[in-house]
């Protein structure tokens, strides 16, 4: 893989002001009612994704405002005590009434690889434990890997399932389930190395795969 550096000497807060000025005049020009439409927002996503700053949700599925609703943190965590997480899920399925919630992860996450290490980085630490449980329960399988960036990828991707999994665990996802709403989960690791979106295959609209335990009835 390259090791260049993007370069962001140029980016200064005066430049975001002026930046912010060519998106307007852009979006103008390609539609004159571009900001009229988006008095309102209905998109049928939620995006649960890195808060890395080269995995930006719109840009990379080629989207525009009002298409995507979005949720980032570190490692793309979904846990079932995060109020700000269940905060969005929460208004995403229940008043904007997505068809798809995505977990979307990617290969080189520095909070997975810092998940995987043995070193202290402080209060993050306790957030990474969340990742540390997901390595505890596929031990057996990224053990067994011997090329560290190889079982770096493979975690990266366990991480997503499990993510989708306690997605679908959580109170919201199960009631709008239980009281028919449809709702499709899916999860997806993007590669920084080539742009492309890998789809893990986990996409669920039922209880099916989940232990009984879990399951709202
Ligand atoms: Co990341």
């Amino acid at each position: 893989m390259s090791t260049k550096t993007h370069d962001t000497s140029h980016i200064t807060y005066e430049s975001l002001l002026e930046g912010n000025k060519k998106f307007i005049d852009n979006a103008l020009k390609s539609d004159p009612e571009f900001f009229d439409k988006l008095t309102s927002q209905n998109p049928p996503v939620l995006w649960i994704g890195c808060a890395d700053s080269r995995v930006p949700a719109n840009q990379i599925t080629n989207t525009n405002p009002g298409e995507i609703f979005v949720h980032r943190n570190i490692a793309n965590m979904v846990i079932h005590t995060d109020m700000n997480m269940l905060s969005v899920l929460d208004y995403a399925v229940n008043v904007l009434h997505v068809k798809h919630v995505i977990v979307t992860g990617h290969y080189g996450c520095g909070g997975v690889l810092a998940a995987m290490s043995n070193k202290e980085f402080g209060l993050i630490d306790n957030w990474l434990r969340h990742i540390k449980d997901v390595y505890r329960i596929h031990a057996k399988e990224l053990d067994a890997i011997s090329d560290e960036s190889q079982r770096a990828s493979r975690l990266v991707e366990l991480n997503v399932v499990e993510n989708v999994y306690n997605l679908c665990k959580t109170s919201i996802v199960q009631n709008a389930w239980m009281n028919g709403q449809e709702l499709n989960v899916h999860g997806w690791v993007y590669s920084l190395a080539t742009g492309k979106i890998n789809d893990m295959k986990v996409s669920t609209s039922n209880n099916n795969k989940l232990d009984d335990v879990f399951k709202f009835k």
